[in-house]
Parts: structure tokens; C-alpha cells; sequence
């Protein structure tokens, strides 16, 4: 599998983040935590983190722009491309010692995502694709699960948490959906449970209210591994609506219809 020049200063950053935060992962009881909102942390590890992604990136192309979730957008000078950067998805998972958390960072050339590379630093897992090129787990190529049936399929999803709106509509659609699939999961790295789905150890997954740099990378994957990854809507258009729903054809088919289904009047 060969990568390209910027495939490889992604994974360099990744790497480089990687080490700092297994360091931090280590030593987590010492780290300085603040909140963004209800139950929304941050620590100096996701801050570490993403300014040496920041200054790697930059440094091997100083006109691209850069869109990270702890740091102010730098807007590049030449329009075309823009790094997008979740240092640390799954910052509660972290915080918690439960060793289930991802780095991601995508490259976008005019406004179509053409690289990504999803890191958990705990198992060195590395998944990374680029357009047209296939999904890679470390060397391995890797393709969406087969199955067709919902009745045989594990499900991953993401669970509002506290502050958020949607917690009414999230019990809905759960309840819908653990009526038709043989298990849900919600593992707490956006990025790492839809890695999970190119990979085919989910058959889909579904979740709300997503930032871009949750998903830029991984919806990558999963398109270069053979799937699909839309809104609600069936539309690509998945970083500005935030909402995804992925998995292989008849799973996204499937289990969009699903979480959409209407709730049954009294
Ligand atoms: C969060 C994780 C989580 C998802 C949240 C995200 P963060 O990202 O991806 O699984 O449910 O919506 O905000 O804050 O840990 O980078
Ligand atoms: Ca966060
Ligand atoms: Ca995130
Ligand atoms: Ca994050």
C-alpha cells in the first residue's frame, strides 16, 4: 500500500499527537480539566494535542487553511484546502481511563473531503484512506461488513449527553432501532465508531448533532471501504448537516428508514 506525501505528514501528525496523549492517558488524575457547557469537557491533553497536529500540519503546508476543535479556524491563503482536526474524540472516555479514543484528521480540497486518518492511540489501530485509493487498517485494506439484515446486525450510535436537546429524540429513535437490530453499542469516539464500520466490526451507526471534525475523516473511510455514509436525508452532504447514518447499502438503506420512522399515535 503506498501512501502519498500528505497521507504521510497526516499520519506523522497523528503519531506525534498520539504518543503525547497515551503520555497524558497515563498520568490522567494530574491533567487540568475545564467545561465548554453541560457535561462538554476539555483538558490540556486535547489541547496539547491538537497544536502539535496544528504545527506539523503547518508546517509541511503553510497556505492551507485549518479547522480544529480547540483552537480559533485559521483560514488558508489558498482557498483551496483546509486540515479538519479532532485531536482527542472522545475527551470523556479519556478522562474516565476508559481506553477507547481517537485522533482525526481529514484534508479537504474544495469543499470534497480527499484524505483521512482516524488514530487510537491505545491499540495503535491506524485507519486512513485516500479518495479513490481504498481504507487501510494499518496495512490491511478493509471493506463494510456484508451482512443484509438488520435482524443480524450490530449497531453503533451516540448518545446525547447532558445539556443536550435531543434527548427525547434520541430514546425514540433508540427504541426503534432495538426493535429490529441483534445489538446496540455506544462506544464514545464518533470517529472511532465509524472507523469501526469501514472496518466491518459495525454493520451501521447513527448519530445527531455531530461537528465536522467528528466525522470528516471516517466518512472517508467508510465511502473508500465500499459504504455509504449520508444524513437523515440520504444526502453526502454530511459535514454541514451533522447528522450520519452509515453502513453498508441495504444497512443504511435500512436503518435510515428506521430512525425515521414515525412514532405511533395513541
Ligand atoms: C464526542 C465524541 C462522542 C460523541 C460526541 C462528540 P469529543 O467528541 O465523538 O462519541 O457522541 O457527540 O462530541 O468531544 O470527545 O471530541
Ligand atoms: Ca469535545
Ligand atoms: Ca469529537
Ligand atoms: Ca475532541
Amino acid at each position: 500500500m503506498a501512501r502519498s506525501a500528505l497521507l504521510n505528514v497526516m499520519v506523522q501528525a497523528a503519531f506525534k499527537a498520539g504518543k503525547s496523549l497515551a503520555r497524558d492517558f497515563g498520568e490522567v488524575q494530574n491533567l487540568q480539566v475545564s467545561l465548554k457547557g453541560p457535561g462538554d469537557y476539555v483538558s490540556q491533553a486535547d489541547r496539547k494535542a491538537e497544536k502539535l497536529i496544528r504545527e506539523e500540519l503547518m508546517k509541511a503546508r503553510p497556505t492551507y487553511g485549518f479547522l480544529g476543535e480547540e483552537s480559533e479556524e485559521i483560514i488558508g491563503t489558498d482557498g483551496a484546502h483546509r486540515w479538519i482536526v479532532d485531536p482527542l474524540d472522545g475527551t470523556t472516555n479519556f478522562l474516565h481511563g476508559i481506553p477507547f479514543f481517537a485522533i482525526s484528521i481529514a484534508l479537504e480540497r474544495n469543499g470534497e473531503i480527499v484524505a483521512g486518518v482516524v488514530l487510537n492511540p491505545g491499540t495503535d489501530e491506524l485507519f486512513t484512506a485516500e479518495r479513490g485509493g481504498g481504507a487501510f487498517l494499518n496495512d490491511r485494506r478493509l471493506r463494510v461488513a456484508a451482512r443484509k439484515n438488520l435482524s443480524d446486525a450490530v449497531i453503533g450510535c451516540g448518545i446525547p449527553h447532558l445539556g443536550d436537546v435531543n434527548h427525547g429524540k434520541f430514546l425514540i429513535e433508540l427504541r426503534h432501532v432495538m426493535g429490529e437490530v441483534a445489538g446496540v453499542r455506544r462506544l464514545g469516539s464518533a470517529s472511532l465508531d465509524l472507523a469501526y464500520v469501514a472496518a466491518g466490526r459495525f454493520d451501521g451507526f447513527w448519530e445527531r448533532d455531530l461537528m465536522p471534525w467528528d466525522i470528516a475523516a471516517s466518512v472517508l473511510l467508510i465511502r473508500e471501504a465500499g459504504g455509504y455514509a449520508t444524513d437523515l436525508d440520504g444526502s453526502n452532504a454530511v459535514l454541514a448537516s451533522g447528522t450520519v447514518v452509515a453502513g453498508n447499502e441495504y444497512i443504511h438503506k435500512a436503518l435510515r428508514e428506521v430512525v425515521q420512522r414515525p412514532v405511533p399515535a395513541r
